[in-house]
């Protein structure tokens, strides 16, 4: 009797649950432990529950179990607004506004990984208080063709360096216990006619070129989620993709998390169950178009599932280990105590958001020093084009935002040289003056019904009295000009541009081109233009950001993560490669035929054509002189390792900051190779004067080729180069060695 009063005492003592606290709920517990227990506790209907979407965004959790449900948004720039639970329509809150953070493209071009953390645990803060448990990003699909309408959501051409930049995104993403799911897994890189492309790409290709970011996301950045994408591989959907899903993410590369499908990426129930995806989202069913009463249960993974295991035609298995991602994903995200509590719309976000976007935004030309504006000398200044007054976080597709604020080129300009000089403004073009995306309206009227003949008058007149002219012009995140589910017709720009810009620079000599974009544009006014920037989609800070980097706040050090051509001839999957513009409802064949020469290592091959402008490259407003690179030894072993010096000093007379890189040529070898490719790079701050020994350490994979006979990864004996460079065409300097 006393015994029990006691041990009744004992139990009042100790906190609630402590010692009941089954084991999937102890979080000091190891995960795979604590998965097993959740799994053996769930009924049959309770997994199929949680392995597809019971609304737009979200699936479900096991309610009597307490395991809470998972709630997705897009991604990647910023957290998407709320939508109804089954419409695309917008749910009307009014707290959901959230800060733009730069599209991807600029992120790459920063070339600077502090800044990808920088920005997913910014964005990861924003998303955690939004209480999202997955952020569906970043992208990394390779930049193939400048067509290619999301590109601005990627990372460039380069598997290197969107490898180096994606891994810090998704570390400070999931730093807030929210998942990143980077997509679009794999050969999505183009959008005209995404659900019905069937990719050919050989091997070499695709484990050099198109898959290395996504390795680095899982293997390195150990992304806990994957979107499959839409396209085919080896005629199947990617999201029911047995090579893709099967055996090389969770056979080679040993992935633990879940694939996620793209938003109706599932067609059929048994190729999903063997070796597909593990979450369906966004099935486009006959009971969702119907209005059943429960369309989620018609998904493919749903009711059909539960049919087939009924009938016993499937068994459990593949179930079972589709839930244990499941669980593993909520126990990192939805049901994780221990996160951080997040934060929105803060005073820090916006500077980082500014920040990034001051360090990708890329001078390409600076002729006669036009950059930057000296408001001691200068006091007028015109600015021209609808891209300095359009809104653009709204638009592009799933990525489109509803911001808190967004600050335009020309008010930010405009605050920037208030007081000093007075700024005036035509419109130049008409592009696309509407401004809506899934029922977020900008509230912008840019309705102007004048002859493009009227508006080019008017923006000679106001050039013409003005000391600088800054045109701010380009794409515009409308269909056919960088948004989702469409491609860009050409290259070259739309509404009439060229000529604004032609009559611009006959006009006044002073001429400043900003092209805001995502991808490469021709620029058959080049050679007349003394200075160009390349802008990008910026997001909330988009004035802030490009006024302190015309007037010289900031020191440009952004560097292109892909190549200009000149014309679209110049590229390889136009010139070799296939790519189709033209929609169909028909599986479309598209080979790859460029294999691995992908940007600037077509670029390189081709000795008559040079590009516009080149991979890496970036002007600043000072200069750097390089010393002669050195190197520890003459040759290095496969296990071991050989560093590479070079000195770089600042030359001019304010501080700023270089990329320095570092390119690998393999003499000679067996199978092709292209001249060079890029296996490091440092961005180094360096004071005037200041000269600083930046360093590469080089191992065997940075030698190596992906043998598709052998399917291993060889790094051959012999003579090869590290090349250091200021761009792809700007080599400064080679050392030689040899691997024994
Ligand atoms: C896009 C994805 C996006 C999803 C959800 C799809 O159309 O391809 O990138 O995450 O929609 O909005």
């Amino acid at each position: 009797m006393k015994k029990a009063i006691l041990t009744l005492a004992l139990a009042a003592a100790l906190p609630l649950g402590a010692q009941q606290k089954p084991v999937y709920l102890d979080e000091t517990k190891p995960l795979e432990q604590r998965v097993e227990d959740a799994l053996k506790r769930m009924t049959l209907q309770e997994k199929l529950k949680v392995i597809h979407a019971q609304s737009k965004f979200s699936s479900a959790g096991v309610p009597r179990l307490g395991i809470h449900e998972v709630w997705t948004d897009d991604g990647p720039h910023g957290v998407r607004p709320e939508v109804l639970w089954d419409e695309w329509d917008q749910a009307g809150w009014t707290n959901d506004s959230c800060v733009a953070f730069p599209a991807l493209t600029c992120l790459a071009a920063t070339w600077n990984p502090e800044m990808s953390l920088l920005y997913g645990k910014s964005v990861g803060e924003e998303a955690r208080f939004r209480e999202k448990d997955v952020l569906l990003g970043p992208g990394v699909n390779i930049y193939r063709t400048p067509l290619n309408g999301r590109n601005f959501e990627y990372m460039g051409e380069d598997p290197y360096l969107s490898s180096r930049m994606v891994v810090p995104y998704i570390q400070g993403l999931q730093s807030n216990g929210v998942a990143a799911c980077v997509k679009h897994y794999a050969l999505n890189n183009h959008e005209v006619n995404r659900h019905n492309t069937n990719v050919i790409v050989d091997d070499r290709a695709l484990y050099e070129i198109y898959l290395p970011a996504f390795k680095a996301a899982v293997q390195e950045g150990k992304a806990w989620a994957i979107m499959s994408s839409y396209n085919l591989y080896e005629g199947h959907h990617v999201g029911q993709n047995k090579r893709l899903l099967d055996d090389i993410l969770r056979g080679e590369w040993k992935f633990d998390g879940v694939v996620i499908s793209d938003w109706g990426g599932v067609h059929n129930t048994d190729q999903a169950i063997a070796h597909g995806i593990d979450m369906e989202f966004g099935s486009w069913t006959d009971g969702l178009s119907n209005g059943a009463s429960n369309a989620y249960d018609n998904y493919y993974l749903a009711n059909p599932y539960l049919q087939r295991i009924k009938e016993g035609k499937v068994g459990t298995k593949e179930l079972d280990d589709k839930v244990r991602r499941v669980l593993r994903l909520m126990f990192r995200t939805s049901m994780n105590s221990k996160k951080p509590f997040g934060s929105m719309c803060s005073e820090a976000h916006y500077e980082a958001a500014r920040r990034i976007g001051q360090e990708g935004i890329v001078l390409l030309k600076n002729e006669g020093n036009v950059l930057p504006i000296d408001l001691n000398k200068v006091k007028k200044i015109a600015v021209v084009g609808e891209n300095a007054i359009k809104m653009m976080t709204v638009g592009g597709g799933s990525s489109s935002l509803k911001v808190q604020r967004e600050i335009s080129p020309l008010d930010g300009i405009k605050a920037r040289v208030a007081g000093k000089a007075e700024v005036v403004y035509a419109r130049g073009y008409v592009g696309d003056a509407t401004g809506e995306y899934n029922g977020v309206v900008t509230g912008q009227n840019l309705k102007d019904d004048r002859t493009p003949e009227q508006l080019i008058a008017e923006a000679v007149e106001v050039a013409k009295g003005a000391d600088v002219v800054i045109f701010i012009g380009g794409l515009n995140k409308s269909a056919g000009q960088d948004c989702e589910d469409s491609d860009r017709a050409g290259l070259n720009l739309s509404y009439g541009q060229d000529n604004v810009i032609a009559a611009l620079a006959e006009a006044n000599k002073n001429l400043v081109v900003v092209n805001i974009s995502g991808n490469a544009i021709a620029m058959p006014w080049v050679d007349d233009v003394p200075a160009i920037v390349q802008d990008w989609y910026i997001g909330s800070e988009a004035g802030p950001a490009l006024a302190g980097i015309l007037m010289g706040d900031v020191n440009p050090s952004g560097r292109l993560p892909f190549t200009f051509p000149v014309a679209l001839e110049d590229v390889p999957a136009h010139k070799l490669g296939e790519y189709t513009g033209e929609r169909t409802r028909d599986t479309v064949n598209i080979k790859y035929n460029e294999s691995i020469f992908v940007g600037y290592r077509w670029a390189d091959k081709q000795k008559k054509v040079k590009p516009l402008f080149p991979f890496g490259h970036g002007l600043t407003y000072t200069t750097f002189e390089y010393g002669k690179p050195t190197a520890d030894a003459k040759t290095m072993t496969a296990d071991g390792k050989l560093t590479v010096t070079v000195a770089v000093t600042n030359t001019g007379s304010r501080e700023g900051q270089e990329v320095v890189q570092l390119y690998i040529a393999d003499k000679k070898s067996t199978l092709p190779r292209p001249v060079k490719e890029l296996k490091g790079f440092q961005k180094v701050k360096l004071a005037p004067g200041e000269t600083k020994q930046v360093s590469f350490t080089i191992e065997k994979d940075a030698l190596s080729y992906f043998d598709d006979q052998k399917h291993e990864w060889v790094a051959e004996p012999g003579k090869f180069e590290a090349i250091i460079a200021a761009s792809a065409a700007d080599i400064k300097g080679k050392v030689p060695f040899e691997l024994k």
